[in-house]
Parts: C-alpha cells; structure tokens; sequence
C-alpha cells in the first residue's frame, strides 16, 4: 500500500522527509518510499526478526533497529552515515567468517544480499580469522539442494514455510556459537518433508542455501541481479513496482 494522503505524515530520514502511514516501521517507510537501508533478515512481505542487526541506524540519536522501531512524525533518523556504515561492515565481516561464503564459486553470486550488501559497505576483505566451521550439504530431496555452509540464520526460510506455505519445513535452532538451520523432519533431511521447489521457502533465501537443483548458473554471472545494480538500485525498483 501507498500512502494514505488523508495523513501525510513524514519524518527525517538522513536529512530527507520521508512519507509514511501509521503503523509502519522505519524501514517499512523507508522501502516504500525508495529508500535504502541496508538490511537482510528483513523482507516486506514478514514480520520483523530483528537478528542481523544490519538495519541499525539512529533514531533522534539513539541506536536502534530500523526494521523494528515504529516511524513517528518528526523523528531524526540517521542511516548514512560513516560510523554506522562502518558498523554494518564490521557485521558483515562477521557473518563472512562465522559461514564458509567462498563467492567465486557460489550459485547465488550477484543474486546474494550479504554479497551485494558488504560490496555496498565497501568490505574488502574479511578482516577477522576466519572460523571455516565444518557444515554440512543436504542433497536429499528431488529438486532442492541445502548447503548450509552459507546460513546466516536470518529466519526467512522458516517464516516462508510457516506463514506463507503452511509446512514448518525450518527453524533456527541452538544457542550462541551453536545456533544453526533445522529441518524439521525426523532424519533432518530436506528429503523427508514436504516441501516442494514452487514453495515460497524454496525461492526465500538471500544467500545461497537453498538451490534449485538443475538450474546452476541459468542466468549467467554478469546478468544477475546485484551484477548490475547495487543493493540501494533494486530497493528503489522493487519499491517502485519493479521484480528482480
Ligand atoms: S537458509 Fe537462507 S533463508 Fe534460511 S535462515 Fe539460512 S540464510 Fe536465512
Ligand atoms: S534487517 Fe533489521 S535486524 Fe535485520
């Protein structure tokens, strides 16, 4: 939905008035109207998770998550700015050591949020040692591959498969160091539940962990999405009514 022009309301998001409607969070109000700010457990389409932290930003000073505080009339948020950006790189070199994310030879480069997102904060390098934790493939099902060396636990999988295909095929599990992907089978194999490649779970994903299988590298790498566009580009689009 637009905005309902019966309460323009609008707030200052780095400097800028931004319209929103009531009930909308900061990020909510930021992606209808075009504006980027960086993101990846958030999807407009689910209920904020909160986890990824990417969203942060300043609201009249104080820290918070964007993608969970709600806008107000007349707020200051700042988003763009050096130190929260460096902070956005920081996490991002996080979850770049805390997986196995070697780029060059994954399915989903150039369709990758975390990929297109750290080229936006203008990561290089991963900057802390890398963990190279031993995680395991699941080929088991027919047409879907699960590689969970690239899960950044981000929920989106599960929230698709409960809300949208009705089926619980996922959930984050464990604590701490040991929070991991669960399939929700008695094996713990994709290959024992229902889902299916047309599910919403199946196409959810921001990085490269849940794969159609037989359809590698269908799009060539230079043509996808993020190959040509930067994160804050396909925001605009997508907002604008555009698909990626
Ligand atoms: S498999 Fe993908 S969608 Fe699911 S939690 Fe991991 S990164 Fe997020
Ligand atoms: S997008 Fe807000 S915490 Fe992840």
């Amino acid at each position: 939905m637009r905005y309902d022009a019966s309460q323009a309301l609008s707030f200052s998001l780095d400097g800028e008035d931004l319209l929103f409607n009531p009930g909308d969070t900061i990020l909510q109000a930021a992606h209808r109207g075009g504006r980027y700010i960086p993101h990846l457990c958030w999807h407009p389409d689910f209920a904020p998770h909160g986890s990824c932290r990417l969203c942060t930003v300043k609201v009249n000073g104080r820290t918070g998550s964007a993608c969970t505080i709600q806008a107000a009339a007349g707020i200051e948020v700042e988003s763009n700015t050096e130190e929260l950006n460096a902070h956005r790189k920081t996490l991002l070199q996080m979850l770049f050591v805390e997986g196995n994310h070697f780029c060059p030879s994954c399915e989903k480069s150039g369709h990758c949020a975390l990929q297109a997102t750290a080229y936006q904060m203008g990561m290089e390098g991963p900057h802390f040692e890398e963990f190279y934790p031993t995680r395991p493939m699941d080929a088991s099902h027919p047409d879907l591959l699960l590689d969970f060396n690239r899960c950044i636990l981000c929920g989106l999988c599960a929230r698709a498969s409960s809300e949208i295909d009705g089926k619980n095929v996922f959930a984050i599990g464990g604590h701490g160091m040991g929070t991991h992907l669960v399939v929700n089978s008695p094996s713990g194999q994709l290959g024992d539940t229902d889902m299916a490649a047309t599910d919403r779970a199946a196409s959810i994903c921001p990085v490269g962990v849940i794969l159609p299988k037989r359809r590698g590298f269908v799009i060539p790498i230079g043509e996808r999405p993020y190959d040509k566009q930067s994160p804050a580009d396909v925001e605009a689009e997508l907002a604008a009514g555009g698909t990626t």
